[in-house]
């Protein structure tokens, strides 16, 4: 069964389309974007070894030439040096504007090759094979690409939407399991930003999920993905309601940059403990219920996550040194704490002017 998400974007609109066997399917799928028959596939080495042999046959059986560079894996290639060499070897494969260039892998291949299609002769176009959990329900869909520099993670990249997303939910099986779970943590933030029957339905159904349970994990994809495209075709470049998707993430970069963006802490798991933070801080800030925190935490404890700071291996600086990192923060707006809280479950506002004692309190609390 295949689920399809339309992402609404007038002449830049495309669909998601999500379920198992995508991959085995991804030549019939990608042949009616093509002028000629052929494409340059980027991943990187583990997805390579996992997947690779089945995408291009499923390109081959219709008729698409198939030319594969395959990264490194891990955080260090979403830089400059690869960039480069996925450009010159765009250039190399004599990739033109109407070409396509297809991204297989996680969040850094989707984030760094959809960059290069950005800038590759102005912009071609390009297709996400997402194989991740977290690269299917967040970073493939809405066209933020990007790169990371030495002063920080994203601040050099394009909105370049993707003409099309295959997110076959089968590849999740070959995932380890922290991997499975990090990439759960923004599903679950997309319950408690703005759906609270998908967090009551996840209550219930995340460990079947966790487990493997097939139909579970199409549904959890299909709905996040939905939230998703809803929210980006109604604010594409992150005016207003986008910044929504950001819960948790505040407190998750300062822990990722305390970290060193080591294997401490997978981002998914800082989303986590950051949306866990952000409830507590909303329910001290008097805006939702003291049993709101308490069922997220419990939660994310069910499904065997990170929940609390104490739950990241190794010693994290104090609690005013966090807050320092949270102010160099990009969403942080003339000085001011912008965070993402929320009334409830499935409530989550953008609060423009959190007052900093009230962060460190909180953050010095955490810290016990
Ligand atoms: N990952 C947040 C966004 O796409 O806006």
């Amino acid at each position: 069964m295949t689920n399809i998400v339309p992402v609404e974007l007038g002449e830049r609109s495309y669909e998601v389309r999500i379920g198992p066997g995508l991959i085995d399917r991804a030549g019939a799928e990608i042949a009616p974007l093509l002028r000629r028959k052929r494409v340059a596939v980027v991943t990187d080495e583990t997805v390579a070894g996992l997947h690779l042999a089945r995408l291009t046959v499923a390109l081959e059986a219709e008729g698409i030439a198939v030319a594969a560079l395959a990264l490194p894996p891990g955080e260090a290639t979403k830089g400059w040096p690869q960039l480069a060499r996925t450009a010159e070897w765009l250039l190399e494969q004599k990739v033109e504007r109407r070409d396509v260039v297809v991204a297989f892998g996680g969040g850094v291949i989707g984030d760094l090759v959809g960059f290069a299609a950005a800038v590759l002769r102005r912009g071609v176009r390009f297709v996400q094979v997402p194989t991740t959990l977290l690269a299917q329900v967040d970073s493939s869909v809405g066209g933020k690409t990007g790169i990371n520099t030495a002063q920080g993670k994203n601040l050099v990249g394009a909105f370049h939407q993707p003409s099309l997303v295959l997110a076959d939910t089968g590849a999740l099986d070959t995932l380890a399991a922290r991997d499975f779970l990090s990439g759960y943590g923004e599903v679950v933030k997309y319950g408690l930003l703005g759906d609270a029957g998908f967090f009551d339905w996840l209550e219930g159904a995340g460990p079947a999920l966790a487990a493997g349970d097939a139909a579970a994990r199409l549904r959890a994809v299909t709905r996040s993905v939905e939230m998703k495209a809803g929210i980006v075709a109604r604010d594409e470049t992150e005016e207003g309601e986008r910044a929504l998707l950001n819960l948790g993430h505040t407190f998750c970069h300062a822990l990722e940059k305390a970290t060193g963006y080591s294997d401490r802490l997978l981002h998914g798991e800082g989303v986590a403990i950051g949306c866990a933070l952000a409830f507590e801080l909303s329910s001290r800030l008097g805006l939702c219920s003291q049993e709101d925190p308490s069922r997220v935490r419990a939660h994310l404890r069910a499904m065997g996550m990170k929940v609390d700071m104490s739950d990241i291996p190794g010693d994290l600086p104090g609690a005013e040194a966090l807050l320092a990192l949270m102010a160099q923060d990009k969403k942080v707006i003339d000085g001011r704490l912008r965070f993402i809280l929320a009334r409830g479950i499935g409530q989550a506002f953008v609060a423009e002017d959190v007052p900093g004692d009230r962060v460190l309190r909180l953050l010095t609390d955490a810290r016990r």
